[in-house]
């Protein structure tokens, strides 16, 4: 189906993949006088207009941080409100991302969250697997580490069954056992709430990624900053490691 119209200043250049840190949810909350959960809550909301617009826009796979490896170090109060908050909009929202044919996936060690999350976050893997549209990852009690240290295990294992020799060992091998590895790597990687770092997301995945950084705090995040981004992004000279003549006459 053709697509309505373009977005102004990308001449078409949009990214495939974007993996965004949503940061800036608790500052969000502070300066409203409001507990930390209306920040998480409105970042839900947030999100579910980001994906909307990403949607629509033509835009392949949104990878987003829900919940790090390292988040559990937060007060247990604000742990279980954000499961709770995960689950209930996991089924408040199901309907309109199935209706705009999103397909879900989670990533991260689930394991370790309540069954009743767990259970949701399946279902609705399974209810979408044949929608064609954009590609919502969430990542949760997920690490960059965590994924390489899996990687390592798994290609350990294939070599102690001899499925495979030492000597295979290649990047490309390598990132074969990574998660999204089905996946194009992330274009564009988007940070809100003014920090500049990865904070260990998809650290094999972003090797080549162009790096976006806003001060706004992720609730206020919009399709208007979006934009802004994709415009940078749009405006950036890939090289991966080559000159810009050779990318010129390429
Ligand atoms: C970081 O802000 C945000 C989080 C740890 C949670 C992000 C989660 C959501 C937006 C909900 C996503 C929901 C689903 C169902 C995918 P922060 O708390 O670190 O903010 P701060 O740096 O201002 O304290």
């Amino acid at each position: 189906m053709a697509k309505k119209h373009e977005l102004s200043s990308t001449n078409g250049n949009l990214p495939k993949h974007v993996a965004i840190i949503m940061d800036g949810n608790g500052r969000w909350a502070k300066k409203k006088s409001l507990p930390r959960i209306a920040g998480h809550r409105a970042g839900v909301k947030a999100l579910q207009k980001i994906v909307n617009f990403s949607a629509k826009e033509g835009i392949k796979v949104l990878t987003v941080y829900a919940f790090s490896s390292e988040n559990w170090k937060r007060p247990r109060t604000e742990v279980s409100m954000l499961m709770e908050l995960f689950t209930t909009s996991l089924q408040q929202r199901f309907k309109e991302l199935h209706h705009n044919n999103v397909r879900l996936r989670f990533i991260g060690d689930l394991s370790s969250f309540p069954e009743k999350l767990r259970q949701s976050m399946t279902d609705t893997e399974h209810l979408t697997t044949n929608n064609t549209g954009l590609k919502l990852v969430v990542a949760v009690n997920y690490g960059g580490r965590w994924d390489i240290t899996n990687a390592f295990k798994a290609l350990h294992k294939k070599i102690s069954d001899e499925v495979m020799a030492a000597d295979d060992i290649s990047e490309d091998l390598i990132g074969e056992f990574m998660c999204l590895s089905d996946l194009p790597e992330p274009d564009l990687f988007i940070r809100t709430g003014g920090e500049k770092r990865i904070s260990n997301y998809l650290l094999w995945q972003l090797a080549y990624t162009e790096l976006y950084f806003d001060d706004c705090l992720w609730p206020d995040f919009d399709t208007a900053s979006l934009e802004t981004a994709l415009q940078w992004y749009a405006g950036r000279e890939r090289r991966f490691g080559r000159t810009s003549e050779q990318i010129e006459h390429a």
